[in-house]
C-alpha cells in the first residue's frame, strides 16, 4: 500500500464526484462537506461508471438503477429495486497533505 496524489484540495465542490486512475485501479473520489472519500469506480450491480452518479443526503447514488452506497466505507445502503444483494464497493483511505488529496492504494 502507498499514498498517491490525485488532485489539489479545493478543486472539488461539496457533492462533486471525480474519476481517477492509480496504476490499474480506477477510483472514485467523493467530496462530502469538507471530507474526501475514495471507492472503486464501478457500480457492483452492472458496472456503471459512478462518476456519472450523484450525492444525496451524504449517500452515493448510481444513476443507472439507483443503488445507494455509503461513500465512507463503500457499503451498500440499498440495492436496486428487486435486484437482490449486491457487493459493497472497495473503499480506500484518503488524506490531505500540503494542499493535495492523497489516496492509499
Ligand atoms: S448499474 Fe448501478 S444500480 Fe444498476
Amino acid at each position: 500500500m502507498a499514498w498517491y496524489k490525485v488532485l489539489k484540495d479545493g478543486v472539488m465542490k461539496d457533492g462533486d464526484l471525480f474519476k481517477s486512475r492509480i496504476g490499474d485501479k480506477e477510483i472514485l473520489i467523493v467530496k462530502d462537506g469538507s471530507n474526501y472519500f475514495a471507492t472503486s469506480l464501478y457500480c457492483t450491480h452492472e458496472e456503471y461508471d459512478l462518476s456519472e452518479g450523484f450525492m444525496d443526503e451524504h449517500n452515493l447514488i448510481c444513476p443507472n438503477h439507483f443503488a445507494t452506497f455509503n461513500p465512507r466505507d463503500g457499503s451498500v445502503i440499498s440495492p436496486p429495486e428487486s435486484a437482490g444483494d449486491i457487493s459493497p464497493l472497495n473503499s480506500y483511505r484518503t488524506k490531505i497533505e500540503n494542499g493535495e488529496v492523497l489516496v492509499e492504494v
